[in-house]
């Protein structure tokens, strides 16, 4: 059949006995991210998850790792139609404006990604539909039916003015619809149903091996129970269609014109339908699905149940992936105002965009990866925007520069000397041993924020240091010079690593470091000069010239709009 051969071919779903057979061997790192809602212009929180994907994806960069970053726009849906309707237009060409915000704001924030997935791409719809077709195809030999997929009516209270089927969650407290509803009636309807329940025990006993085996499913950890929980109470299957007649903005099925596809079983799809091997131009080159996946899904709190933790995994199970195949799934937190969430429908979204024209892309990266703790939620303020940029990148680490390349011009002209051997003055190496620890340590669960952390410690200890060795006395005594040199070689190779270290944070500033160390490797000057290898301590040769300091964190001040 010509959907099936497209489907193991151009989608790459091969039949489980294929894809049992690769033995993986990687080098390899797939992060994805949640596909924002084009519904309205991307805020705080959408920002935050970009970045935070940026950022590890440029420390596994950094650790030699290919890397393949994927993040998009989720394009379909009641929302979106409704926007558009909103507004006059069609909704091809809203999401289009929408999307061209999406995508101008991830190039001034530096969120550099391998591949957009727009879920109103041909390729993406194909590779929905010849999922489905798969799933419907996929028939149980006892009753002929779809073991996966079946057609059901059923009645629910729908409100016409909004189109919507009710819950009791929308009833108010005296048990009745509210005015807000318009008319409410009572419908039949019927629809495509996939099938969650069979597949309760399956991923519970999946959630349990993962965690014992010391790889949970779920990161932060704290979360795995919370999904587990929710598994328990699991009950009814998905609702995977809607009828054309009360929604057409989305991806026709494939077995059935009169209905679309519901925009969380087309959206999840795009982890895959993006991925590389999956290119229906290229042709699909399973072997190269498979040295990239399972992905890393960079997600926010609110989408994990049910979306990502039960529809996904019972999803790609449908399909086939055996069970070391389901993805980790990062959780993070919300950005909030005065402890609501910051959203578009609550009114009170902050846009990042401003903030970046403001205070710049990297203060505003550097601010999302340090005031929030990887995976818990944290408040938004623009004054600990800048003060956190003051004092920990202008002051410590800004401060440590100028006065390093200062001294290192004043008492030796810029040119380095090797230290005596078997020193570490300051203790600058043991320090930076200990950073570059810490961020290995951090990239196992990635806690960025707590990465960031040893980082800035690391620059503390080294202005401590100065402090402590105070290199103006020791350039007036002439039985000084070892103690000198090594100092000042230590403060210079600290700067070194910390650059390096700190780049996926704030590449701009991490490149302007080591320019004015004058570092350069066979690399090149781009994105390549920053590599974990290299942090090594004694990179640089004696006699190493470096320039003199230009400041590169001015101070900010708090600049709030009326
Ligand atoms: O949920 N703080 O899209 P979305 C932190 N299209 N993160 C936040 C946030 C906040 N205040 N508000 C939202 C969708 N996010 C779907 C996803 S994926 C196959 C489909 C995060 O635009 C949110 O948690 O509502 C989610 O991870 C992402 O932004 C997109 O949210
Ligand atoms: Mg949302």
């Amino acid at each position: 059949m010509i959907i099936e051969a497209w489907s193991r071919v151009r989608c790459g779903i091969a039949p489980a006995d294929r894809l049992l057979n690769f033995t993986v061997v990687k080098n390899t790192f797939f992060v994805t991210t949640a596909i924002d809602y084009t519904n309205g212009a991307p805020h705080l929180g959408h920002a935050y998850e970009k970045v935070l994907a940026d950022v590890l994806a440029r420390y596994h960069r950094l650790k030699g790792e290919e890397v393949f970053f994927l993040t998009g726009v989720d394009q379909h849906g009641q929302k979106v139609q409704q926007s558009a309707e909103k507004q006059g237009v069609a909704p091809q060409e809203f999401v289009n404006g929408v999307t061209a915000q999406f995508r101008s704001l991830w190039e001034k924030l530096d969120v550099r990604y391998d591949q957009w997935a727009a879920t109103t791409d041909d390729r993406h719809k194909q590779c929905v539909r010849a999922i489905l077709q798969r799933l419907w195809d996929d028939k149980d030999p006892r009753t002929g039916a779809s073991r996966w997929i079946y057609k059901d009516s059923r009645g629910g209270y729908y409100s016409v003015r909004q189109e919507q089927f009710l819950t009791d969650k929308e009833r108010g407290p005296d048990g009745q619809f509210g005015p807000e509803w318009g008319q409410v009636e009572f419908r039949e309807e019927e629809n495509y149903y996939f099938r969650l329940e069979g597949s309760r025990q399956w991923l519970l006993d999946l959630i349990d091996a993962r965690s014992r085996a010391g790889n949970p499913l779920v990161l932060p950890d704290f979360r795995v129970a919370e999904l587990r929980n929710a598994v328990e109470k699991l009950a009814g299957d998905l609702c995977i269609s809607r009828p054309k007649a009360r929604l057409s903005w989305g991806i026709e099925f494939p077995f059935d014109a009169d209905f679309v596809t519901y925009v969380w079983f087309d959206a999840l799809v795009n982890y895959i339908s993006f991925a590389p091997g999956y290119d229906p131009a290229v042709g699909a080159d399973l072997a190269e699905f498979h040295g990239w996946w399972p992905a890393l899904h960079v997600i926010g709190k609110d989408i994990l149940i049910p979306a990502h933790g039960v529809y996904w995994p019972i999803m790609l199970r449908a399909l086939g992936f055996s069970d070391e195949q389901i993805p980790t799934l990062l959780v993070h937190g919300w950005w909030n105002i005065g402890g609501e969430k910051m959203s578009k429908s609550q009114g009170n979204s902050v846009d990042p965009d401003v903030l970046a024209d403001r205070y710049g892309a990297e203060a505003l990266r550097y601010y999302l990866m340090t005031d929030i703790a990887t995976g818990r939620d944290a408040d938004f303020s623009e004054e600990r925007l800048v003060q956190r940029y003051n004092s920990e990148l202008a002051k410590n680490l800004g401060n440590l520069l100028n006065r390093t390349l200062n001294m290192a011009q004043k008492y030796q002209g810029g040119t380095l000397k090797a230290p005596a051997a078997g020193t570490d003055a300051g203790g600058l190496r043991a320090a930076s041993e200990a950073a570059i620890q810490a961020v290995a340590d951090g990239l196992k669960t990635d806690q960025v924020q707590a990465i960031a952390g040893a980082i800035l410690a690391f620059s503390s200890h080294a202005n401590g240091a100065i402090e402590a060795a105070a290199p103006w006395k020791l350039a007036k005594d002439p039985g000084a010079a070892d103690a000198l040199n090594g100092i000042l070689y230590g403060l210079v190779e600290s700067l070194r690593i910390i650059a390096i270290l700190i780049s996926p944070f704030v590449p701009d500033a991490a490149h302007g470091i080591l320019d004015q160390l004058n570092w350069k490797t066979e690399h090149g000057h781009g994105n390549e000069r920053f590599r974990l290898a290299d942090t090594g301590w004694g990179g640089l040769p004696e006699g190493h010239q470096v320039s003199a300091p230009v400041p590169l964190f001015p101070q900010l001040e708090v600049q709030k709009a009326e």
